[in-house]
């Protein structure tokens, strides 16, 4: 009776009782598949730091074998069958060599897996994987495969998502043929990702027009740039960077309605930019920088979708058209080192959702005629090396989240901005190189510049005393700031497209430092013609390491406050009036890599010991007062006691003492030196939140193609 309502009830409602009855079965998943899935755990050690690339909190593998194994993490079963269909083992801190003899291959339901962000470090791809033939999903990156992929990959005719990205670059190979064979042999394939692939090869021309994803960037891949890869009518991410490849872009691209991720930076592709790439429906971002394209820059058509445009690096003639300002969306603009000339756009600083304005290494002229509206959201500013002439454009006190601004090789005429100053999170101002003239005056308010971490006067007219209130108000460089070296991955995977660059000169060297150097903390204001002494309040920026006030007036001494500057680097004081002794405190700046006081009139014995037992004679040069090693005059045989000091600064002379016996103590082993080239791997917080976003979005896209739907 009971049974019968049962019946009865459960054809009413034979979802509701299929649930009842599965949940009571003890073992849907096959005993032998939950076994292999043990062994092939068994085969690897867990560790959880292995996957530090892993955004996501890392795979749980502590598979319980008493309970059903389609209910352990990461396995998925077919409702019906009970086989295992899907593994997703990404994240999961695996540890070890990856057989071939794996159990792994006896699941050979298998319809996806992802292997990806483990750590097989010296495997090779074994050749099994072509047994899995019910494969649609394979995702092997960043697991530290090595070695051949295995042409029986081109086996797996139902691939759908194929992605074998590898971080260091050829350790992985892909022969030729086999690629071919793979394009050709997958004819369902829509995502292929072979970052960092030694492929070798031209791009074959036949290949799955269902393509929706091609992500090759950095495989070796050379020739001609196909035609035929513009008519994947599918497309919706192309990615070739960093590779080989010549000749053009076809001119008429519209074709591609629904091409998003446009990546062809890094190759030798000429020709112009045809017009139609700016109008395509759906592309966000557009990089065709480092390449050798020449012509104009088109219209841009519409107001559309794009986001990210650059095409710095390349041949680029003619003005910037106004139309770029129709582009709503855009958020990152990067015309540097180009040949364009003109003016710059009136309408730019009404772009309101405008973050980076790259527009460096042109030929732009006339005044910064561009009226920056109190909406704009701008971050980075880089105008170096045009040809533009007048005043710092006074709204751009309106950028307020303005960080970055690089004003530098230009012709401009004005006494200082002070005013940029009130800017709030301003931290890189560089004016060099211009006709700026006049003293520098400023009032002690306090949070003006308060976030200053590099300052460029150098190469101007500026003239009067050092402005000692200004380096009162720098409070970022009074702090000495290590630990921002992050958001690596950033910086390697947009590998230098940004448009924040910087020159500074230090030791008669123009240096280009790359966009990521918020963590350096510099002063130049050199080759003006300032005068009176050095403020002694120099050594309360204690974050500083590049200090440079060569060739101006100075007079004075050197303060002894200096040897506060712990991590100072660099010290240009060459070519002014300074005299004095050179405070043996100084012996106790262990940084200090490059120093140069020539060209004044310091007097007295050098001081030995520690990086002063590096420096050259021409460190020295034009002192006729100085004494000691490495100059010829012998200081007196007294091994380098400072002589009773001639200079003022009493109250400098008791803490000096202190000093110099702590110098002592230190003694040995602190000779570390930090070179320039520290500033090559500094990397810093300096992106837009949003743009780190972006990336982590971009990545992610891919990555959860392979997830559960
Ligand atoms: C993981 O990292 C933590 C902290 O960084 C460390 O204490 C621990 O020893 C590491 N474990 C392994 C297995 O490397
Ligand atoms: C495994 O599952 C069984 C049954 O659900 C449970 O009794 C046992 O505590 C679980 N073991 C672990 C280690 O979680
Ligand atoms: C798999 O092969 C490796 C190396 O060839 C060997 O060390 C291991 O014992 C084998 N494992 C099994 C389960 O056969
Ligand atoms: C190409 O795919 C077919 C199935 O469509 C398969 O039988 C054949 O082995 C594949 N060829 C190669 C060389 O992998
Ligand atoms: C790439 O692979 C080819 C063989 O296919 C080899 O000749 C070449 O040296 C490899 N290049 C690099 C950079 O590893
Ligand atoms: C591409 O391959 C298909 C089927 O394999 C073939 O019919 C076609 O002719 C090939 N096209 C080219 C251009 O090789
Ligand atoms: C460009 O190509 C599309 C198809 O890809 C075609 O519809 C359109 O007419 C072409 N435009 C021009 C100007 O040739
Ligand atoms: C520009 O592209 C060339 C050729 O691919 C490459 O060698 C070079 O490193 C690239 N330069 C930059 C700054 O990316
Ligand atoms: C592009 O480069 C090729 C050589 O790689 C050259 O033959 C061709 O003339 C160039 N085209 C333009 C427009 O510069
Ligand atoms: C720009 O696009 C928006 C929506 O995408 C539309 O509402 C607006 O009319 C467009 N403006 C122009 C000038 O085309
Ligand atoms: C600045 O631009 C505006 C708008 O384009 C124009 O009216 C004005 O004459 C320009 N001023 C100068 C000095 O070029
Ligand atoms: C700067 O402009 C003023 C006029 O505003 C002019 O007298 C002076 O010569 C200019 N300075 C330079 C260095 O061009």
């Amino acid at each position: 009776m009971d049974c019968v309502k049962l019946v009865l009830f459960c054809m009413l409602y034979p979802f509701l009782c299929q649930l009842v009855f599965s949940s009571s079965l003890p073992h849907l998943c096959p005993k032998h598949q939950a076994l292999a899935l043990l062994q092939f755990k068994h085969m690897f050690t867990i560790n959880p730091n292995a996957s530090g690339d892993c955004y996501d909190s890392i795979t749980d593998l502590s598979w319980n074998k008493s309970t059903d194994c389609c209910s352990w993490d990461g396995v998925y079963c077919d409702e019906v069958t009970g086989q295992v269909i899907e593994l997703d083992l990404s994240c999961c801190g695996l540890q070890g060599k990856f057989y071939t003899n794996s159990s792994l291959f006896q699941l050979s339901n298998l319809k996806r897996l992802d292997l990806s962000y483990n750590d097989f470090s010296g495997s090779l791809i074994s050749a099994k994987f072509g047994e899995l033939s019910s494969l649609t999903d394979l995702d092997l990156s960043y697991s530290s495969f090595t070695g051949v992929i295995p042409s029986e990959i081109s086996r797996l005719s139902k691939l759908q998502v194929l992605h074998i990205r590898s971080v260091d670059p050829y350790v992985l190979r892909l022969r030729p043929y086999n690629f071919e064979l793979l394009l050709k042999n997958l004819t369902q394939l829509r995502e292929l990702g072979l970052y960092s692939v030694n492929i070798s090869s031209i791009i074959p021309l036949n290949f799955s027009s269902y393509l929706t994803s091609l992500w090759l960037q950095r495989t070796l891949l050379r020739g001609v740039l196909p035609e035929r890869v513009f008519h994947l009518s599918n497309l919706e991410y192309l990615d070739l960077s960093s590779n080989s490849l010549t000749g053009p872009i076809p001119s008429n691209v519209s074709g591609l309605q629904n091409l998003q991720f446009l990546f062809l930076s890094s190759n030798y592709l000429n020709g112009t930019i045809p017009s139609s790439i700016f109008s395509l429906p759906s592309l966000e971002w557009l990089d065709l920088s480092n390449n050798s394209f020449s012509g104009k820059i088109q219209e841009f058509k519409s107001n559309n979708t794009l986001d990210f445009v650059s095409v710095k690096q390349n041949q680029l003639q003619g003005p910037i058209p106004s139309t770029v300002c129709n582009l709503k969306a855009l958020r990152v603009l990067d015309l540097g080192s180009n040949h364009l000339n003109g003016k710059i756009p009136h309408c730019l600083g009404e772009m309101s959702g405008l973050q980076v304005l790259g527009l460096n290494n042109n030929r732009l002229s006339g005044t910064i005629n561009t009226t920056f509206n109190t909406k704009n959201r701008i971050i980075i500013i880089n105008l170096y090396e045009n040809k533009l002439k007048g005043k710092v454009p006074p709204s751009l006190i309106n950028c307020r989240n303005l960080e970055f601004l690089d004003l530098g090789n230009n012709e401009l005429n004005d006494t200082f901005p002070s005013w940029l100053g009130g800017l709030p999170d301003l931290k890189i101002l560089s004016l060099r190189s211009n006709k700026l003239h006049g003293p520098i005056s400023y009032s002690r308010t306090n949070n003006l510049f308060a976030k200053i971490r590099v300052i460029d006067l150098s190469f101007n007219g500026f003239s009067g005393d050092l402005p000692v209130s200004l380096f009162e108000i720098f409070q970022a460089m009074k702090i000495i700031d290590e630990n921002s070296r992050t958001r690596k991955y950033i910086a390697d995977y947009y590998n230098g497209s940004n448009a924040n660059n910087l020159i500074v000169t230090t030791k008669g060297l123009d240096l280009e430092l790359p966009r990521v150097l918020t963590t350096y903390m510099i002063i130049d204001l050199s080759r003006n013609r300032f005068e009176g002494h050095i403020p002694r309040s120099i050594g309360d920026l204690v974050g500083l390491r590049m200090l440079n006030l060569s060739h101006n007036g100075l007079e004075g001494i050197i303060p002894a406050s200096f040897h506060q500057l712990s991590v100072l680097e660099s010290l240009d004081l060459s070519s002014n009036k300074i005299g004095g002794e050179i405070p043996q405190q100084l012996a106790s700046l262990t940084f200090l890599a490059v120093l140069n006081l020539s060209h004044n009139h310091l007097v007295g014995c050098i001081p030995k010991g520690k990086q002063f037992d590096t420096f050259e004679n021409s460190s020295y040069q034009g002192n006729d007062g100085l004494r000691g090693l490495p100059l010829s005059k012998d200081c007196g045989g007294d091994d380098g006691v400072p002589q009773a000091t001639t200079a003022v600064e009493l109250d400098d002379e008791e803490e000096g003492d202190l000093i110099s016996w702590q110098a002592v103590l230190m003694g040995f082993g602190c000779g570390l030196v930090i070179g320039l080239s520290i500033i090559y791997i500094m990397l810093s917080a300096h992106y837009p939140v949003w743009f780190s976003s972006m990336v982590v979005k971009f990545e992610h896209k891919i990555d959860t193609r392979m997830k559960r739907y």
